[in-house]
């Protein structure tokens, strides 16, 4: 089973809109494996997003996440970097389909309410970006196994 790296940005948590978003991924039969609420560090901010450094939008991007507490998620399951990114919805808010978190819960690019990685390397990176081994609880069997 893979694993993803998914958080819920500042304005999802200030919106309250933290167990809903956990409910959708719950329901759809995937695994929480890791969760933490960090304001996260401007260095770790700028890391995670160093693919898009030089970018117009990259400054903003890393003050936006470093703004206020996230809630920072490992999930697992099968397919799950596409499963997740699909569920999210597209960046561009007038092209996210209603039924995504994205189309349901945001209308801005800039305050998109979550994040999701794209591939299983980043995936990787992120994972080992924001949390340490040893709190990424990926072995136990969930009781729905037989269902989902
Ligand atoms: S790109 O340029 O196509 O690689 O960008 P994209 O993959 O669509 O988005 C990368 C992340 O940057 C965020 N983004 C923006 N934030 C603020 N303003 C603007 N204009 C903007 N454009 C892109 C976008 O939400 C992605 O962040 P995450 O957290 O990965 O969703």
């Amino acid at each position: 089973m893979g694993l993803t790296f998914i958080a819920i940005k500042p304005d999802g948590v200030h919106r309250g809109l933290v167990g809903e978003i956990i409910a959708r991924f719950e329901k759809r039969g995937l695994k929480l494996c890791a969760l933490k609420v960090v304001v996260p560090e401007k260095a770790i901010a700028e890391k995670h997003y160093e693919e898009h450094a030089g970018k117009p939008f990259y400054p903003g991007l890393v003050d936006y996440l470093c703004s206020g507490p996230i809630v920072a998620m490992v999930w697992s399951g099968k397919d799950v970097v596409a499963v997740t990114r699909k569920m999210i919805g597209a960046t561009k808010p007038a092209q996210s389909e209603p039924g995504t978190i994205r189309g349901d819960l945001a209308l801005d690019m800039g305050r998109n309410v979550i994040h999701g990685s794209d591939s299983d390397d980043s995936a990787q990176r992120e994972i080992k970006l924001w949390f340490k081994e040893e709190e990424v609880c990926s072995k136990y069997v969930k009781a729905d196994r037989m269902w989902v």
